[in-house]
């Protein structure tokens, strides 16, 4: 079905979205009909990739180039998607960076306030932009935030991007409670390691130990889009504040 078709598509805006998971994601919820996108990352070029991934689907696509730790462009990126579409139904903060390896001492100031400009308050631009629209709308919206199992238990080597994504997880828990009443839903999702540009620098001698910790073994994007597809529509519509962890058992023992 295309908007055209449909007298109110749902708006997803996607950070990160030119990235394995954005786009995965993208291609999924474009799929399921009566979505228009708004696809937010660094990259124009990567941009313009995602948007051809969904090109068949019917969806209307705007691609923004949006660095999320800037409040102002994330700002910017919100105002365009109601120029263009009238609402936001749905944002995904999906976009971050992962740590440079390395025990605490050995983390400099700059690898803690990277991760915390952009994984974490890329999350809380996007999350104060797009409530300001929400609040205004009779159906409320989504909020879905990308986090980690590495914000739900330790991950050796990389506490910068472990405490953000920690960070993230309550301030979508907090978020849900606070916006209840306006019918914002906030939930997360806490993946596993899973195939991604992100996960391509994972040096080889660590991968068997860390596929050794996923029962499942290591996740494809593909593995992670059932969750966001039923956080960003209505049979989710009774759960908020929920931390969904789709790991391959990695959180279990
Ligand atoms: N890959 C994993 O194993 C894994 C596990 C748990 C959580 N995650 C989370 O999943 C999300 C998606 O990551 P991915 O694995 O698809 O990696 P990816 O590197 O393929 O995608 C991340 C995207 O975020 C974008 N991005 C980075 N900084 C940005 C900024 N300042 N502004 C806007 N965009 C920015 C990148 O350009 C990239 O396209 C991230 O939040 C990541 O932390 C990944």
């Amino acid at each position: 079905m295309t908007s055209s078709e449909n007298a109110r598509s749902r708006v997803v805006l996607i950070t990160g979205a030119a990235g394995a998971l954005g786009t995965a994601v993208a291609e999924r919820l474009a799929g399921e009909g009566a979505t228009d996108l708004v696809l937010c990352d660094l990259s124009a070029e990567r941009l313009d990739a995602t948007a051809s991934a969904v090109k068949d689907s019917g969806s209307q696509v705007l691609t923004r180039v949006v660095d999320v730790s800037d409040a102002a462009a994330v700002d910017e990126a919100v105002a365009a998607t109601v120029d263009r579409f009238g609402q936001l139904d749905v944002l995904i903060n999906n976009a971050g960076v992962l740590s440079s390896s390395g025990r605490i001492h050995n983390q400099p100031p700059e690898e803690w306030e990277r991760q915390l400009k952009v994984t974490f308050m890329g999350t809380v631009h996007g999350t104060t932009a797009a409530v300001r629209v929400m609040r205004k709308q009779d159906g409320g919206g989504s909020i879905i935030n990308t986090a980690s199992v590495s914000g739900l238990t330790a991950w050796p080597y990389a506490a910068p991007y472990c405490a953000a994504k920690a960070a993230v997880i309550h301030l979508t828990k907090v978020a849900a409670v606070e916006y209840a009443k306006e019918r914002i839903r906030v939930n997360c999702v806490c993946p596993g390691t899973f195939e991604s540009a992100m996960t391509a620098d994972i040096p080889e001698g660590a991968l068997p130990s860390l596929t050794a910790r996923h029962p499942l073994g290591l996740g494809k994007p593909e593995d992670l889009v059932g969750a966001f597809s039923y956080l960003a529509g209505t049979d989710s519509r009774w759960t908020t504040g929920a931390e969904f962890v789709v790991d391959g058992g990695y959180a279990a023992p």
